[in-house]
């Protein structure tokens, strides 16, 4: 498929970049600065030589693509999401930004409740033609760029339109992580805000934890 990534300079974009490279699908790092996504693209080549890659800035990589995964800052999701908007129709955008903020003396995430109930459902509304599917929220980014290790994690993928998660989902089984229909994009308010009891997990065991949905039937794809 052809995947385009907004922001997709940071840890997120390009390892999740990386990833559906290696599976085959042809991947766009979107950025503010053609100059920034051009070297993101340069790191995506440098994990996968034969990728197919390319890059542009955020309008120019959305408008070619059928996926668009949003990769951008959390803080910075709802601005991106408004100046892309019309080029956002008819696509299938992927939310998985946490509005968290992680307070190091307590040793705590503070989930900053959003007026739409998630990240997710505000693209919906600012982006009313979009395919808004959310996932990957549960998956530390940092995982992506190291092809050599499986990803030990399920993620909860969230949508109102059926098609495009079952679409989402499959892109996630290429990129290593194992799906589970979590319902209609409104359940992604769960999801974003259950980030911070991993993250409290994180601290009292100093680790990096995930989460395995277990009980499921064998025929559960
Ligand atoms: N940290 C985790 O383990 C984790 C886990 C699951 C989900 N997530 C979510 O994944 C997303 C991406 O994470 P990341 O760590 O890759 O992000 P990041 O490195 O913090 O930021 C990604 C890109 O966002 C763009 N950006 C920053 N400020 C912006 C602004 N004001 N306006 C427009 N674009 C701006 C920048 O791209 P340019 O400067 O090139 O435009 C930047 O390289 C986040 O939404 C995060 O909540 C993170």
């Amino acid at each position: 498929m052809k995947i385009a990534f907004v922001g997709g300079t940071g840890p997120a974009g390009i390892g999740l970049a990386a990833r559906l490279a290696r599976a085959g699908h042809s991947c766009a790092i979107g950025s503010r600065s053609a100059e920034r996504a051009e070297e993101a693209a340069a790191k995506v080549r440098a994990l996968v030589p034969d990728a197919d890659v390319r890059a542009a800035e955020n309008d120019a990589v959305v408008s070619d693509a059928e996926v668009v995964f949003l990769t951008v800052r959390d803080d910075a999701q709802r601005e991106s999401v408004r100046a892309l908007a019309d080029g956002l129709a008819g696509r299938i955008v992927v939310s998985m930004a946490n509005p968290l903020r992680v307070d190091r003396p307590r040793a705590e995430a503070v989930y900053l409740p959003q007026p739409e109930g998630s990240l997710a459902e505000e693209v919906q509304r600012d982006a009313p033609g979009a395919r808004v599917v959310s996932a990957f929220h549960e998956i530390r980014v940092s995982r992506f760029s190291k092809l050599d290790l499986p990803i030990d994690a399920d993620t909860i993928v969230c949508g109102d339109d059926d098609e495009a998660k079952k679409i989402v989902m499959q892109l996630s089984r290429d990129a290593g992580v194992n799906p589970v229909d979590g319902g209609e994009l409104l359940c992604a308010r769960y999801v974003e805000a259950f980030v911070a009891v991993l993250i409290a997990i994180n601290f009292r065991y100093k680790a990096s934890v995930s989460y395995r949905i277990t009980g499921l039937p064998e025929s559960r794809a």
